[in-house]
């Protein structure tokens, strides 16, 4: 096969926008509204909330992974002038709220009452008038714990014989949480028997952590005489938080009415503020049992070893091809390690989210995946980090595999992508796995990629550098996501049906208020959805105040992960305001004495046909709806929506990444990495353009240098940012962005998610062009992060390294 050079997709259709930049609806890169307070320090967090007369919680942890309590002695701490109260598992179990369930219906204890399962669990909280007292009561409280035998390898986790960890389950006999399967079994091992070609390799795709600037917290505020509970709370779901809330501390008499939960900005959640943490329910707990607000912040070591952990998916994965490169069937296996809780953020029904996605970009007649969930002594992992739930694992997986097959196949990577990609007449398209993908235009997307960085010309230099003994890799990933949960009716997170939802209000001067079921953690939100409802009632961006995470005021909704909030609450926004215009229209055809069929629209104004001087401006009918509509008519121009997406959007995109290893040192370079995305209609350039950077960056953070590991103790390794490598601006390369626009059909404006396609689609790039640069010494597969460490060890094995 040769790569044969033709010409890229073209960026119709139309991305200009329609409205003029003083409106700044669909298309224009308006600067973030929200931008002036962050970066001017007036960003209000949840630790800058003061109240009158409030306390601080701080918690002890456990040292070891698994443990029996046989005491907690607290009488030191509570002589600590200060300390108020020291709660214990004991404490709790007074109210039968020692134990919570997880989003994924199994159950996890809030604070132990005789058993530790990982190293930092929970395992006291000290209140005290301040953070410093609390810690120092922390420190004050004795435990005495008896060392059980720990269980850190998921896959000795399932040996016959290994230590069942889940004793509180009655029945249970083993640590598997879960069997999980999709597709066709039989017919996929026949397309295996009858194959040419067939691939096997094992990945590991480690546990990481999402590492956002702000840790998780709350303040919990009981006011005993209204009965009402008020939690300020790092959430990125704030509704599902208070229904969960009222679920589980419904029988000590906390109704869903008498709660509030507000989210106020939140710096950096990317799926890791999705979950109940224990914390959380023991602030609350602490205020209601005292009558005080009780402020809980993490610190930074706490974050980094007791939540907000992902991946952790030990996969194998077959590929069987013909001998012309055409790709017939996949078959994958994996072991997902939960920790000791299945509490992994996915929708009811998918034990492993959306994983089914594996068969990627590529035409698969055949696919079967099954997944094994087990119980290990760690903390609860499966968070979707910055993923629409194991979107990652699924496209790491597939991309990494493409590449396998084309070195077995001695074919371009892109070329067999080219040759197998899902054309783009074919969509919608059905999948192997069940999937019915929205649009797409993939190979459209990967020239593009490929004329932007030069791929024929940068083979030849590569050819040219192995020749002289130099380190050069060029990788490919073409992914496709799967974002925007709903449609509700296959997706409920604890049976609360996934929908979102948005309420707009006019105010009489024209001017709008619109609140959403979501909550934006730092996308943009403020100035997206403003643009929105700009586009479709022509009033100003600059005039639609957006609001976020009260659960007093914003209409009820499912919140922010999985890049869900264009897919629903976006289009919620632009249906809700859509009733707002059919309303107007009424106002004004009885303002211009005309009848409504004869109105026409143009962004902001409906005319009379034929005489463009007789109209009405959008602020004009606010004002009418308010002191002059018609008789019979109510008053008021305002409108909700719940949304409910027929279908999710399938985002994607080619990545292309050149890296320069250095023979001595094992160093990967990043040279040049050209991202080419396609997010449907765009809602502001700019903001996606910077989705997209920072998605990159935590895109190459675990492929080259994060990972969360644990000793065969179950001591963390990686829980401090020691140790945790996060990227900085000395290894993040100038990325190089570009897109296609192929719009999703069934979205109200065209949009898809854009939020997680980098995070998604930048590892098995970067990847495949390490092992690329290696592939000639007989390198298959290297495991992420590909550390300086690793790679000079394979250098030194293969008589490379200086
Ligand atoms: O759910 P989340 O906000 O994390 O993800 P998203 O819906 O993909 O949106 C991320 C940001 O990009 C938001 O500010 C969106 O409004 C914006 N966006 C856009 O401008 N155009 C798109 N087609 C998709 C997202």
């Amino acid at each position: 096969m040769t790569t044969t050079a033709k010409p890229a997709a073209s960026d119709a259709p139309k991305t200009l926008p329609d409205t003029p930049p003083e409106v700044s609806g669909l298309g224009h890169s308006m600067k973030r509204k929200e931008d002036p307070r962050f970066i001017r320090g007036r960003g209000h967090y949840v630790d800058d909330i003061q109240l009158p007369g409030m306390l601080y919680m701080d918690i002890v942890r456990s040292p070891y992974a698994h443990a029996t309590i046989k005491s907690i002695n607290t009488d030191k701490a509570l002589k600590i002038p200060g300390v108020l109260a020291v709660i214990t598992g004991e404490t709790l179990a007074k109210f039968n709220l020692h134990w919570m369930p997880t989003l994924m219906s199994d159950t996890q204890m809030v604070l132990p009452t005789d058993r530790v399962m990982y190293q930092a669990q929970e395992v006291a909280a000290v209140i005290a008038t301040d953070r410093y007292t609390a810690a120092d009561g922390v420190d004050a409280v004795e435990v005495d714990y008896e060392q059980l035998p720990v269980v850190v390898d998921p896959f000795k986790a399932l040996e016959p014989g290994a230590p069942v960890l889940r004793t509180d389950k009655k029945d249970k006999k083993d640590n598997r949480i879960f069997h999980w399967e999709v597709g066709d079994k039989q017919g996929t091992d026949r397309a295996f028997s009858g194959a040419d070609v067939v691939v096997k390799q094992d990945i590991y795709i480690p546990r990481i952590h999402v590492a956002s600037i702000e840790t998780c917290g709350c303040v919990a505020d009981f006011d005993r005489v209204r009965g009402q509970l008020t939690v300020y709370m790092t959430t990125q779901a704030p509704h599902a938080i208070r229904t969960v809330f009222a679920l589980v501390a419904g029988h000590v008499g906390l109704s869903e009415e008498k709660i509030r939960i507000i989210s106020p900005d939140i710096g950096g959640g990317f799926g890791g503020k999705v979950p109940v943490y224990p914390g959380y329910v023991i602030a609350t707990a602490a205020s209601v049992v005292i009558g005080k607000p009780v402020k809980w912040i993490e610190d930074r070591m706490e974050n980094l070893q007791a939540d907000s952990f992902a991946r952790d998916y030990h996969i194998t994965a077959e590929v069987a091809a013909k001998k012309d490169g055409t790709m017939t069937a996949l078959r994958i296996k994996t072991l997902a390690d939960h920790g000791y809780a299945d509490a992994a953020a996915n929708p009811s029904k998918f034990p492993a989210g959306l994983f089914s996605i594996c068969t990627g970009s590529y035409d698969f007649k055949n696919a079967f995946a099954e997944v094994d969930g087990v119980y290990t002594n760690k903390p609860p992992g499966g968070i979707a980090y910055r993923c629409s739930f194991r979107v990652t694992e699924a496209v790491h997986t597939i991309e990494r595999m493409t590449d396998i097959l084309a070195h077995e196949l001695k074919v371009d990577p892109a070329d067999l992508r080219l040759k197998n990609f899902i054309a783009p007449e074919k969509f919608p398209y059905k999948s192997a796995l069940g999937w019915e993908y929205d649009s797409g235009n993939y190979s459209g997307a990967l020239r593009k990629a490929m004329d932007k960085i030069g791929y024929a010309a940068l083979r030849k230099e590569q050819a040219e550098k192995r020749k002289k003994g130099e380190l050069m890799g060029i990788g490919i990933s073409s992914f496709t996501e799967i974002v925007g949960a709903g449609p509700s009716k296959h997706f409920d997170i604890l049976g609360i049906k996934m929908f979102d939802s948005c309420e707009i209000r006019v105010h009489p001067t024209g001017k709008a208020t619109a609140r959403f079921g979501t909550k934006s953690q730092g996308q943009g939100h403020e100035t997206t959805y403003a643009q929105i409802v700009a586009e479709e009632l022509g009033i100003p961006a600059a005039h639609i105040e957006v609001e976020e995470g009260d659960t007093d005021t914003a209409p009820y909704g499912l919140g922010t992960y999985a890049s869900r909030s264009t897919p629903t609450a976006g289009a919620a926004g632009a249906m809700a305001a859509r009733k707002i215009r059919d309303k107007a229209r009424k106002i004004a055809a009885y303002l211009l004495e005309a009848s409504e069929a004869d109105l026409e629209w143009k962004p902001g104004r409906f005319s009379v046909k034929g005489s463009p001087d007789r109209g009405v401006t959008i602020q004009e009918i606010a004002f009418a709806a308010y002191t002059n509509h018609p008789q019979g008519m109510e008053a008021g121009l305002e409108a909700v929506s719940y949304y409910d997406p027929p279908n999710l959007t399938f985002p994607f995109g080619s990545y292309i990444c050149v890296v320069d290893i250095d023979r001595g040192t094992g160093a990967v370079k990043i040279r040049r990495f050209v991202a080419v995305d396609d997010c449907g209609t765009i809602i502001n350039p700019m903001i996606v353009e910077g989705q997209i950077h920072g998605g990159l960056t935590m895109g190459m953070a675990p492929a080259l240098l994060e990972e969360i590991s644990y000793d065969d103790q179950g001591n963390v390794q990686g829980g401090s940012f020691m140790d945790y490598l996060l990227p900085t601006a000395m290894e993040t390369p100038k990325w190089e962005t570009d897109k296609t626009v192929t719009p999703s059909p069934h979205h109200p404006f065209g949009a898809k998610g854009v939020g997680e396609s980098a995070t998604v689609g930048a590892p098995p790039a970067i990847a495949n062009a390490v092992v690329d640069a290696l592939a000639h010494l007989g390198v298959r597969h290297i495991d992420i992060p590909i550390t300086p460490e690793k790679v000079w060890r394979i250098l030194k094995e293969k008589g490379v390294a200086e």
